[in-house]
């Protein structure tokens, strides 16, 4: 009996049903499509730790990948530092840290205001933290924060006068981390410290680095280099920054515990990647939504790519062995390209330090002038005051006899 049903069902079909050669194409299709599916979702995280009484520094926990970070690490009881562009006061920022909190169940949670592309902001922020007696507990810096000219885009400066790729995504955490290295240092020997750094496989057609001092040149520019160039020299800064933690020499004599690992998130449905897709324009947008079931087949959720981070972040095997492994996928991959050059490394540390201390003078100039500016400003406004002789200024007078005029109608 059943035999003949589905030899009827495959070669005649169901009446009111599609028939059996369209059924079995839907069915390979959905086979596909949800392989394909499978293979593009990536791997996910099955590492454990308790994070309860953590402190975890994130830049870029605002949006996209590390947003998904800071939710996760938030809902297993770490205590989130966010460096934030905007200022604490800011409304939507309020919003959503009330929100991460409701959703997480961890009040742990609080913004610094960091502007990545601004060497000054990171300083005040970065040396308010060393200041502090007995030095603060800090177990991991995730550092998420980046950007990216659509393609087509002009090359945009910073207010300090800086490629913005070069500075947010490679200049800012070198400043960042030069700065914290001192707190990093002096964390207790017993303590797993991770820097974990977002790196991207662009780093491969990354043009040379060069000595660090300056950014592609206006002729060489494009959005795509300048981007590769700042993940290539954050590789080799980081492999340098672990040999410089490892140099420390602490005063209990005990090997440093701090270790510096690279996670590739893959390819990923966050704000950052629409806007590189879209352009930054309108008929970009409306060619993404028109295209979006393509995009959200091929292209991992932010919670997909936050899944090798979380992977970094809780792994008990890269709290052991040295630092500056690169984590993709949820598992360690070799560097496709050489990034561990010390030569390099070495020229582009002096190199950048050299860049950041000329801009630091040239601001503080202008600044300095700036506030001399408005003193003088201020200075000049009590002169319209009248003075004790009794000279005032025709302004002053009309006031004056205003108001005499006024008390005599009273
Ligand atoms: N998405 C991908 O497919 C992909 C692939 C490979 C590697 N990655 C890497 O993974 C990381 C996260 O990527 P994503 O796509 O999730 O990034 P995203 O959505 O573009 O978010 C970037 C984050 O950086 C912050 N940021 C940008 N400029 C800043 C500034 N001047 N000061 C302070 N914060 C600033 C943003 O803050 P606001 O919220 O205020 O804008 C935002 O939180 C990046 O390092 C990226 O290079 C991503």
């Amino acid at each position: 009996m059943p035999l003949p049903f589905i030899a009827e069902f495959f070669w005649v079909g169901i009446p009111g049903l599609p028939s059996a050669w369209t059924t079995l194409k839907g069915l390979v299709a959905i086979a596909i499509i949800s392989a394909v599916k499978w293979l593009c979702i990536g791997a996910t995280n099955t590492s454990e730790r308790k994070l309860h009484s953590k402190v975890v520094m994130i830049t870029g926990g605002t949006s996209g990948i590390g947003a998904a970070i800071a939710l996760d690490l938030a809902k297993r009881g770490a205590q989130l530092v966010l460096l934030v562009r905007q200022s604490p006061k800011d409304l939507f920022l309020i919003d959503y840290i009330e929100d991460l909190r409701e959703r997480s169940g961890n009040e742990l949670i609080y913004a610094e205001q960091v502007d990545l592309s601004s060497l000054h902001s990171i300083r005040l922020f970065a040396t308010k933290w060393i200041d502090n007696a007995p030095p603060r507990r800090l177990d991991m810096i995730i550092l998420c924060g980046s950007t990216l000219t659509p393609p087509g885009k002009p090359r945009v400066l910073t207010e300090e006068g800086l490629e913005k790729s070069w500075m947010v995504n490679y200049l800012a955490n070198f400043h960042l981390l030069s700065i914290l290295s001192p707190a990093i240092r002096a964390q207790p020997p017993d303590r797993d410290v991770r820097i974990i750094f977002a790196t991207c496989s662009s780093y491969i057609t990354s043009p040379a680095i060069g000595d660090g001092s300056d950014a592609l040149t206006t002729k060489d520019w494009t959005p795509a280099k300048a981007y590769a160039r700042s993940k290539l020299a954050l590789l080799i800064f980081g492999q340098a920054f672990q040999k410089h933690l490892d140099a420390y020499k602490r005063p209990d004599g005990i090997p440093m515990t701090a270790r510096v690992i690279f996670v590739d998130p893959g390819y990923c449905r966050t704000p950052g990647m629409r806007r590189w897709l879209t352009r930054g324009s309108l008929w970009g947008l409306a060619v993404y939504l028109v295209f979006w079931q393509n995009i959200w087949l091929l292209l991992k959720s932010p919670e997909g790519g936050a899944q090798s981070f979380l992977y970094a972040t809780m792994e008990a095997t890269l709290g052991r062995g040295s630092g500056g492994k690169l984590i993709k996928e949820c598992r360690e991959l070799e560097f496709a390209r050489n990034v561990k050059d010390e030569d390099a490394a070495k020229k582009l540390w002096q190199g950048s330090e050299k860049l950041i201390e000329e801009v630091e003078k040239r601001e503080a100039v202008k600044r300095a002038l700036r506030k001399k500016e408005k003193e003088s400003e201020k200075a000049q406004q009590p002169a319209e005051v009248p003075s004790k002789s009794g000279t005032a200024t025709s302004d002053t007078k009309k006031n004056a006899s205003k108001s005499r005029k006024q008390r005599k109608t009273k």
